[in-house]
């Protein structure tokens, strides 16, 4: 596995995060405090001007950048580099007032007031001028220095815009998506149905909440329209810094599992895949250790958006958020543990927002590296430099990479299609967790999945598990099939291949498009559970019953090989699980929903189908596996307080640069990386 640092001037890792210098110019003392603070605690990279625009452009026209030379400067006469954000996220108040049409307008049709952020029209030319002209002042001036190693477009894309302009830009896109022809687009939407037909594009509205919401194909292509156009809108910031600045690296920052945009179609047009990990720890719905397996989801997504690379932690909150609905302060340990996951994971960063906290505003009580008390010896501050110790022991693994052979299928369409569809039970759909569940099972064999969309290249992989894959794109389903006959094994469950990419359903058997043959079975009815309704099933060859909850499908078995039945109602008997040998591979099928971590029997069969190494990780425990040149980096974090064997382990340690020959006692909440030769 060849390797390349994201960031190789800065010794590897980078450690830093959001810094606003711009709250403080009238305090040169703090500006310095802070640098000092700031190596103290292993900085070595700030991001700039996130929010900054109103100090660059206080007036129309009138542009300042004098104070960001200076901050910049001295950052780098520190060693300490800079990311340099385009401000759009936020406009300034005299935009608004001049160019009302960059507000946006909302799902009831009302245009925005002027405040908050985020909330632009990505179709306002007026918008669009504006940002031109800051963008390119602000790449000319600072494109060539040193110290800025990388460029962050704006922040946080998301939101719908339902202005005139954006509806006339919706029509547009859908009449080209159709050829021009309504009647394509009225079959494809069945919009006879309720009498719901078009004749014009010109008609079509986008599903404003008091308007069209009931034709589930006009709200699918509302959704691929709004990331369509603010994929065109990113595009347009990246080609203004392209032409001036040729070599310096663009991301922008993702958000967990967001909902409303097709991150798998933005990244596309990035350098590298950054996202901002804001974990609830200790809250009262779920497990520490469920906490960190949702948020290494993630980080598994953000990861498989470029294999090849190493990804970027953006922000992570020092300590403590502001914006949930209880601010838990993260417990001693899990500051580190939080960011060692990101690295274990493939992250090349650690990086977090905030520097210092503001005094006023609404983030005035954000967590961050150096509180309003101003010391390196607040709990936090410390927690913080242990990890900048620890990355720098560790520089050595940027630039490896994962590389793992079974991959999660999350479809950004489907996810939308299953939010929507009005079947199953509203409450339990879960498309996300179910995949994320699925995900998790694997992890704890020791095979830590990549989360993969339907047009990424699967040859990588040897094991592809589909959760819910209730939409299919075009060829996907020949996709599959190529995947299997050539040797993969794909495992489908309940409620898979019921729609093609406009939502019609597939006539002659589900899964559609010629899956049935695939998987050797049809699936006749999706039978769906109260939340206190049971099941249970009986996998062959292994006496302990499986409890099913929410979904339980009733299968017509043809070619497959009933390896799972149901034990109760009125499905008692028929067949639960399946799998169908189809070329050199095979078709695994779970027709209802269960606990993966019960299927462990079935992973395990198939991971040692394809060769793949399984490694007993004990609970409390998560491994993760970088690679890069011929080494091999084992990351093992105790997410407990008790010090838990682990055994099979050789190598040298890099924290505590010991020699392991084959044990190791994992304290409490201790992170160890493992190198190893290959
Ligand atoms: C987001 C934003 C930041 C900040 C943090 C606070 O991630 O990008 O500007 O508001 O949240 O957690
Ligand atoms: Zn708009």
């Amino acid at each position: 596995m060849d390797r390349t640092a994201l960031f190789p001037n800065l010794n590897g890792i980078l450690h830093g995060g959001d810094y606003n210098p711009d709250q403080w110019l009238d305090r040169p003392d703090i500006l310095k405090k802070d640098i000092e603070l700031m190596k103290k605690a292993k900085i070595n990279c700030v991001t700039l001007g996130v929010f900054s625009w109103s100090v660059y452009e206080p007036v129309e026209g009138e542009f300042h950048f004098e104070w960001l030379e200076n901050i910049i400067d001295n950052l780098y006469d520190n060693d300490i580099y800079t990311i340099l954000a385009t401000p759009s996220g936020a406009r300034p108040a005299w935009l608004d007032e001049k160019y009302p049409d960059s507000l946006r307008v909302d799902a009831y049709g009302h245009r925005f007031h002027h405040g908050v952020r985020h909330n632009h029209c990505m179709s306002s030319e007026n918008f669009r001028n504006k940002v031109k002209i800051i963008n390119t002042k602000l790449a000319e001036k600072f494109a060539n220095h040193p110290a800025i190693i990388l460029w962050h477009i704006s922040n946080e894309f998301g939101g719908y815009c339902y202005c005139d302009t954006c509806k006339k830009k919706f029509q547009n896109y859908l009449a080209k998506k159709f050829n021009h022809d309504i009647n394509k687009l009225n079959k494809a939407w069945w919009t006879n149905f309720w009498s719901h037909t078009y004749g014009s594009f010109d008609q079509i509205e986008p599903p404003y909440a008091n308007g069209e919401t009931s034709i589930l194909g006009l709200n699918l292509e509302w959704k691929r329209f709004t990331t369509f156009n603010m994929t065109e809108y990113m595009k347009f910031e990246i080609n203004i810094l392209r032409t001036i600045s040729k070599n310096i690296p663009i991301t922008t920052n993702f958000m967990k599992l967001y909902e409303d945009l097709d991150y798998y179609q933005m990244a596309k047009e990035l350098d590298i895949i950054s996202w901002d990990s804001y974990p609830q720890f200790h809250n009262d719905k779920e497990s520490l250790e469920d906490t960190f397996f949702d948020n290494g989801f993630n980080h598994a997504l953000f990861r498989s958006m470029k294999p090849n690379k190493p990804f970027m932690l953006m922000e992570s909150a020092p300590g403590v958020v502001n914006w949930n609905a209880v601010n838990k302060y993260r417990r001693p340990g899990i500051h580190k543990l939080a960011s060692m996951q990101a690295i274990a994971m493939g992250a090349d960063t650690v990086q977090y927002f905030q520097i210092r906290k503001g005094r006023g505003g609404f983030e005035q009580f954000h967590g961050a590296v150096i509180d309003h008390l101003g010391t390196d010896d607040t709990r936090i501050f410390k927690e913080v430099s242990e990890v900048g110790d620890i990355l720098n022991k560790i520089s050595e693994v940027a630039g490896s990479v994962a590389d793992n052979k079974v991959a999660v299928l999350f479809d950004w369409d489907n996810r939308w299609a299953v939010d929507d569809v009005k079947a199953l039970a509203q409450e339990t759909k879960n498309y996300d967790n179910t995949c994320i569940k699925m995900w998790q099972a694997f992890v704890k064999l020791g095979v830590d999945p990549d989360v993969i969309s339907s047009d990424a290249d699967w040859s990588r992989y040897k094991i592809i598990i589909a959760p819910m894959l209730y939409l299919l794109h075009d060829g996907e389903a020949e996709k599959i099939k190529k995947f299997v006959s050539e040797g993969g094994q794909i495992l489908a469950t309940y409620f898979t291949g019921y729609v093609d990419h406009n939502l019609l359903c597939y006539l002659n058997g589900f899964p559609g498009d010629g899956l049935k043959e695939v998987f050797g079975i049809i699936s006749e009815e999706i039978d769906s559970f109260y939340p206190t309704d049971r099941n249970h099933i009986l996998l062959k060859g292994y006496d302990n019953s499986i409890e099913v909850y929410d979904y339980a499908e009733l299968l017509r078995v043809d070619t497959a090989d009933i390896l799972g039945i149901y034990e109760e109602d009125y499905i008692k008997g028929t067949p639960a699980v399946t799998k169908n040998q189809y070329g050199k591979g095979n078709a695994y099928y779970l027709a209802c929903r269960v606990n993966p971590e019960e299927l462990k029997p079935l992973f395990v069969r198939m991971l040692q189908d394809a060769n793949i190494e399984i490694k007993h990780i004990p609970d409390g425990v998560e491994y993760h596996t970088r690679y890069g040149d011929r080494t091999k980096y084992e990351f093992y974090s105790n997410i407990t307080d008790n010090a838990i064997m682990i055994d099979n382990v050789k190598g040298m340690e890099l924290v505590t640069r010991t020699k392991i020959e084959n044990e190791f006692l994992l304290n409490g909440k201790q992170v160890i990386v493992v190198k190893s030769e290959m």
